[in-house]
């Protein structure tokens, strides 16, 4: 047995590098994802949704971090929530690099009040881009991954999904349907070899940590038992793990990253 870190044989291509795709990458958790993905040899195709210059940035960023290994990662616009473009990526990542072995589901977004000041948009929308986003991609990718008969998911809900966070309905509503979604998911696909499991980060410094008042920022630090936020890489290396020949008997689970934030 090998103590190297290494992917399974089958997720790799005739040309060897395996290929994710990573939705949400433009950014933040995405990003790092995106760039510690092509750092370990996997060619990328990763979605965003408005901010062209920092997909172009990541883009140019992954591919120069995977240029040793002879991979790239290559942006595309879409919104997730879109059912019928999910399948029109899928297929682009397929005639990119000739296959997907590997599917991110990352993109989200909060637009958080309290219920009863919560609008019909504002909940649509989260449950949009958070839950259907997830289904969507996974619905598009499976085709492919039962056909090969092998496959690695791995979506990022939020240990608010577990707990509930007061102002976050639609949020921790649409994280924990992504947590039923993986449990079922990994059921249905199972027998096919594929591995679908979730991480429930703690807040992560990113653009969508910033957004909240300090004093919010320090409660949930002092929430950890490390005192301490966790970082964008922090989840992108236990994704990457995920992937990997050491995590194949892990399957159906919910991984949270979190620093102790929700014990
Ligand atoms: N940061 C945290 O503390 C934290 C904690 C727990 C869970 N999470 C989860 O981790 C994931 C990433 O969060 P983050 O903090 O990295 O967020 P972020 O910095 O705001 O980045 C979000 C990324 O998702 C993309 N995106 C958003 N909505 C999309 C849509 N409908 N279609 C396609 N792309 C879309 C954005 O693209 P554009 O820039 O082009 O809009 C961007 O690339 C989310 O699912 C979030 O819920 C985050």
């Amino acid at each position: 047995m090998s103590l190297i870190f290494s992917f399974p044989p089958e997720l790799l291509t005739p040309k060897g590098a395996p290929v994710a795709l990573v939705t949400g990458g433009s950014r933040g958790i995405g990003k790092a994802i995106v760039l510690t993905l092509t750092a370990a040899g996997v060619n990328v195709l990763f979605t965003y949704r408005s901010d062209e210059k920092a997909a172009l940035e990541t883009a140019k960023q992954g591919t120069e971090k995977g240029e040793k290994a002879g991979v790239k990662a290559v942006s595309i616009q879409n919104d997730v929530s879109d059912f019928s473009k999910s399948k029109e990526i899928v297929e682009k990542a397929v005639s990119q690099f000739g296959t997907l072995s590997i599917l991110i589901n990352n993109a989200g977004i909060n637009r958080d009040a309290v219920i009863w000041k919560m609008t019909e948009k504002d909940w649509d929308e989260v449950l949009d881009s958070n839950l259907k986003g997830c289904f969507n991609y996974i619905r598009a990718a499976a085709s492919i991954f039962r056909e090969e008969k092998r496959g690695k998911i791995v979506n990022i809900t939020s240990i608010n999904g577990l707990r509930g966070k007061f102002g976050q309905s639609n949020y921790s509503a649409s994280k924990a349907g992504i947590i039923g979604l993986t449990k079922t998911a990994a059921r249905e696909l199972g027998p096919y070899n594929v591995n679908v499991n979730a991480i429930a980060p703690g807040l992560i410094e990113t653009s969508m940590a910033e957004k909240m008042s300090d004093a919010m920022r320090e409660q949930a630090k002092k929430d950890t038992v490390l005192g301490r936020l966790g970082k964008p890489e922090d989840i992108a290396f236990t994704a990457l793990f995920l992937c990997s020949s050491q995590a194949e008997h892990i399957t159906g689970e919910v991984i949270k990253v979190d620093g102790g934030q929700y014990l």
